[in-house]
Formats: C-alpha cells, structure tokens, sequence
C-alpha cells in the first residue's frame, strides 16, 4: 500500500511534519501525563471528535483489560489530531504498541474550521507537546482502504486489544475498516465503531450493521449516543458484566435493548457529569 511513516518525513518535503518531529534527543524531555491526568487535563485542549461519556468509558475499559491480564497492542483508524488515539499510546504496557492510521491530510470539512486543520503535523506535535514517544512503526499514513490486517499486524506484531473505527465515514470505508478491526482484534479484544448512532452519517449504520451480519463471532455489546462497542461472542458477557456491576463515575447504564438478536446495554453520562465536564473544557480552552 502507498503510505510512509509521518515521523521519517524528509524535512523539505513537510516543514509542519518535521518541526514536529525533532529526534526525541533534541527536544526536552518530558514526564508523559497517565491515562487519566490525559484526560482531566489535556484531552480538551486536542482538537477532535471524542466526546464523552465515550472517552472516559474507552479509558475505563482499557484499565480493566490492564487489569484482568489482557494484552495486545491498540489501533484506530482515523486519528485525526490524535484525541482519542493519545489515550490508546498513553494505554500501552511493556512490549505493546499502539497503532495510528489515517490520511494524515486536511479535507474539506476540516479545511476551514478553526482548530479542526492541520491533520498534516497536529497529531504528533500534541503527542510531543505531552512527552508521549511514538515508533516510527507507530504512524502510518495512508488510506486504510490499501491496507489488509497483514499490514496492521505486521506494524504491531500481533493480536489488538481495543481498536478504534473512526476513519471515513462513507459506507465503503465502514465495512473496510470493520473487517480490518475483525482479522485484527484479539480473543478479547474490543472494537469501538464512532458515529453508529448519528444521523449526520447514515452510511455508517447500514455498514456496520452489514457487518455484523456476516461477522456473527463478533457481537455488540453496549452502545453510547455516538459509539458501539463489540466484542467476540465468548468475551462479550464479561465486557457487559464489567460495563454493568462498575460504570465508570458519571455513567449511567440504561434500560437494555437489542440489536440483531443481541442484546445491549446503552450508555449515557449523567446530568451532573456533564454539567462538569462543560466547565472543565471551557477553562482547558
Ligand atoms: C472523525 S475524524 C477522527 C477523529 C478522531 N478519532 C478523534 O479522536 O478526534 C476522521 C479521520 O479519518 C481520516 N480518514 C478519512 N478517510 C480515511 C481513510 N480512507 N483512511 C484512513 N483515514 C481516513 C481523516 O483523515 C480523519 O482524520
């Protein structure tokens, strides 16, 4: 497939890419924040799409594989300026990697709005701003709809435990990237598929749900306002279990419904959460 590591630009070629990626040496060293200062304190300062309850439900989940002994590498496609995959890099354990895909290119929607441009440097410059290091495996620039599971997991060496579907959001580049996510994850892995729900990309529903029905190992589990989160069938009731018996704080487990014969949990944050977490992005902005 035709993609290059964003961190071995040749500096001609992309002055905001290069400026970003000093070799580590030259830029001062820096304590990364953990998973959940990430959270508290950063991730309302990275432009992008993840909104919670999805992102404190995300970092949760990755806690509790931590927890239960899972291990495998983290990948999403679609990175954007790196808002939710900073969390997956922050997420790593001894020998695991986390895996960014994306164009790497502004587009249309992007160009013009404030904050949202510069997909060409802005994930690794946040990356280095917060002392996060990432491989040049790490990176990899390109359209996923080049790229089989034999690339990903040659980039991550094995099996991945939480990936991310978040890439382009036409129903060609859903059912890509969910087959990818599907050769890809780990016996308990969890697959995140964004925007299931939103009525701006309808393309995405019918795709993943297309998806399902010819991937009946791989079940929904529970599902936000914006995300739905699946899982192999084995693993899926100690992934509901978790979701259930310990919400993360400020989450709200609702009345359960189905899909495809499957019943789901649905997830949302309450009143009092989000009226704090309004507060606290104004003041990070
Ligand atoms: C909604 S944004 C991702 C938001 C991000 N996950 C966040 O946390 O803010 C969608 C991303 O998908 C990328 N994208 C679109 N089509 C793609 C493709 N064919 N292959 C890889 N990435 C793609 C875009 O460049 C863009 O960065």
């Amino acid at each position: 497939m035709h993609s290059r590591d964003l961190t071995s630009s040749p500096p001609m070629q992309n002055e905001r890419i290069s400026a970003a990626t000093r070799p580590s040496t030259e830029r001062k060293k820096l304590r990364q924040p953990t998973r959940s200062e990430y959270l508290r304190k950063h991730m309302n300062r990275v432009s992008g799409y993840l909104r919670n309850p999805d992102a404190t439900i995300i970092a949760a989940l990755l806690a509790w594989q931590e927890k239960i002994g899972v291990r495998g590498h983290l990948c999403e496609i679609g990175v954007h300026h790196g808002r939710l995959f900073l969390i997956l890099a922050l997420s790593r354990q001894l020998n695991e990697k986390a895996l960014a895909i994306d164009l790497f290119e502004d587009d249309g929607i992007n160009l013009h709005q404030d904050g949202q441009a510069g997909r060409n440097g802005a994930m690794v410059r946040n990356a280095n701003k917060l002392g996060i290091e990432l491989s040049p495996a790490e990176i990899l620039k390109g359209s996923s709809l080049d790229l089989t599971a034999e690339n990903i997991l040659e980039r991550t060496g094995g099996p991945v435990r939480f990936f991310s579907v978040d890439g382009g959001h036409m129903y060609r580049h859903v059912e890509n990237d969910m087959r990818l996510a599907h050769r890809c994850i780990a016996s308990n892995g969890i697959i995140a598929a964004d925007d299931f729900f939103f009525l701006k990309w309808p393309e995405v529903s019918f795709a993943v749900y297309d998806f399902m029905r010819t991937a009946p190992d791989v079940v929904p589990v529970f599902a936000t306002s914006r995300k739905l989160y699946l899982a192999h069938r084995d693993f899926a009731p100690q992934v509901l279990d978790f979701i259930r018996t310990s919400p993360p704080p400020g989450i709200i487990v609702e009345y359960p419904t189905e899909i495809l014969g499957n019943q789901i949990a649905l997830l949302r944050i309450s009143l009092f959460a989000r009226a704090w977490q309004e507060i606290r992005s104004r003041f990070a902005r």
